[in-house]
């Protein structure tokens, strides 16, 4: 069972891409910036990741070794991984919608999410309106196991409540001049959140909050916002 502890998540992506600046892990907190190139990735979707980017997250999270769930993917296909997307495109594993997820209460190790950044981008992908973050960081909550990573990529991160997520890093996502920044937010389902599990857990969840252990008095030093 891998470890999903912050350090961990960043020696990994470290050892795997030495020769990439570094992504940093300081005051309990990851942060950095990512220059994820395109320069040799065909073009076939409004909005696809580079490909480097997804390579990253991939050795921070592998999915040998973590459930994963890759949300609103596009065209973008993550072996491993259950890709679930609101349209019927080739790549797609699962056809959901991001705020009504067809899976069970503590499903997932993994979440990675990069749904459409504004009203123009909804137009593009023929959706009615924007995701409600509201609705889908609850019910990402749900399918993710305490301790469980959602990685969000977007213009901007979601408000969140402090009881129901750990902000836990903030990565500047750069594909290169005159195209627009992202920002990779990374959150925690807190560890306390097993006592909304129901008493007959399978197994397999019980391991995975064994492995990630919560440091204690882990309180971010940079402060990610949020409500009480
Ligand atoms: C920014 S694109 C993702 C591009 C992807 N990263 C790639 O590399 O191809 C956003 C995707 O979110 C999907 N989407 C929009 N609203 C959704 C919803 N409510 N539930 C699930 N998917 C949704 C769109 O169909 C679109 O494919």
């Amino acid at each position: 069972m891998t470890n999903n502890s912050p350090r961990s998540i960043v020696e990994r992506i470290n050892k795997k891409y030495p020769k990439y600046p570094p992504t940093i892990y300081s005051h309990k907190w990851i942060y950095g910036t990512w220059y994820c190139g395109t320069s040799w990735q065909k073009a076939i979707y409004y909005g696809q990741f580079p490909s480097t980017f997804v390579k990253r997250i991939l050795a921070g999270f592998p999915t040998k070794e973590n459930r994963f769930l890759h949300s609103c993917c596009g065209r973008c296909r993550i072996d491993g991984a259950i890709n679930l997307d609101i349209h019927n495109l080739p790549e797609v594993d699962q056809i959901a919608d991001v705020e009504n997820l067809p899976f069970s209460d503590n499903s997932f190790d993994v979440i990675l999410i990069d749904p459409p950044y504004s009203e123009e981008d909804a137009s593009r992908y023929k959706v009615k309106r924007l995701i409600n973050s509201r609705k889908t960081m609850t019910e990402s909550k749900r399918v993710l196991v305490p301790g469980g990573w959602l990685l969000w990529l977007d213009e901007k991160y979601p408000s969140f409540r402090r009881k129901d997520w750990e902000l836990k890093g903030l990565i500047g996502i750069v594909t290169g001049f005159e195209r627009r920044t992202r920002l990779l937010s990374m959150w925690r389902k807190p560890m306390h959140a097993q006592q909304e599990m129901r008493f007959n857990e399978s197994e397999s969840n019980i391991k995975t909050q064994i492995a990630y252990p919560q440091p204690k008095n882990e309180t971010p030093v940079f402060d990610g916002g949020g409500v009480d």
